[in-house]
């Protein structure tokens, strides 16, 4: 997929909720409630044993679903990511290895930054969406706004601290593409299996967003 259309299809999300799935099956009723609620999107986390699983199983059952793989650390995690058929490669912090291997691959990637110079750094290697990580421990709204007086060329996906009382905050900023965050589907709650609780809180952020 092209960075362009990746990148308007995100804008027009808002939101990309982050999944750590304890099992496939979790992941993919998760998928199911996300797709209910027209919200079509996931970041699944290399940070579980069975990511690359669960990518491949939604994309199998929900083919028209947007799927990113989140916590990519390496060359092999990225390599099964692609495998699984991610459309884009998400890390919480930037190194120009993974940045190279993204780009020989053309697929597209999000690199946590949370400094001036990550964000050079990550500009340098010719990638203009980063992902703005951990946000409210980085500096929140606060920093995204003078990183947009600074960096004009350069936009944000925020994650890290954020919820449904602050995530209206982030997107009104005119550099911010979307936002991320777990509190969706907090792994805890999925081994639990408490699918209403994660029913009813997909539904009041699906509500926030769109009406902003
Ligand atoms: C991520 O991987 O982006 C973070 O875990 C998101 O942070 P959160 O858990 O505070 O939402």
């Amino acid at each position: 997929m092209k960075q362009s259309s990746l990148n308007e299809q995100l804008k027009e999300l808002k939101l990309v909720p982050v999944i750590s799935t304890p099992s496939v099956e979790a992941g993919l009723r998760l998928a199911e409630i996300l797709a209910a609620n027209k919200l079509p999107v996931a970041e699944i986390t290399f940070r579980s044993a069975c990511a690359a699983e669960t990518i491949a199983a939604i994309k199998a059952k929900f083919p028209d679903f947007l799927l990113l793989a989140g916590t990519v650390l390496n060359k092999q995690q990225a390599v099964s990511a692609l495998e699984a058929g991610v459309s884009a490669i998400v890390s919480p912090g930037y190194t120009s290895r993974l940045a190279e291997y993204c780009k020989q691959n053309k697929i597209s990637f999000f690199p946590g930054i949370s400094t001036p110079s990550e964000a050079q750094s990550a500009f340098e290697d010719g990638l203009t969406v980063l992902k703005f990580f951990p946000a409210e421990m980085s500096g929140g709204v606060k920093m995204l706004s003078l990183f947009k007086e600074v960096y004009p060329q350069l936009c944000f996906m925020p994650t890290g601290g954020i919820n449904k009382d602050n995530i209206g905050d982030y997107l009104r900023l005119d550099n911010v593409v979307c936002c991320g965050g777990t509190w969706l589907s907090p792994f805890q709650l999925m081994l639990n299996g408490e699918w209403k609780k994660i029913e009813q809180r997909i539904f009041a952020a699906v509500q926030i967003i769109r009406n902003l």
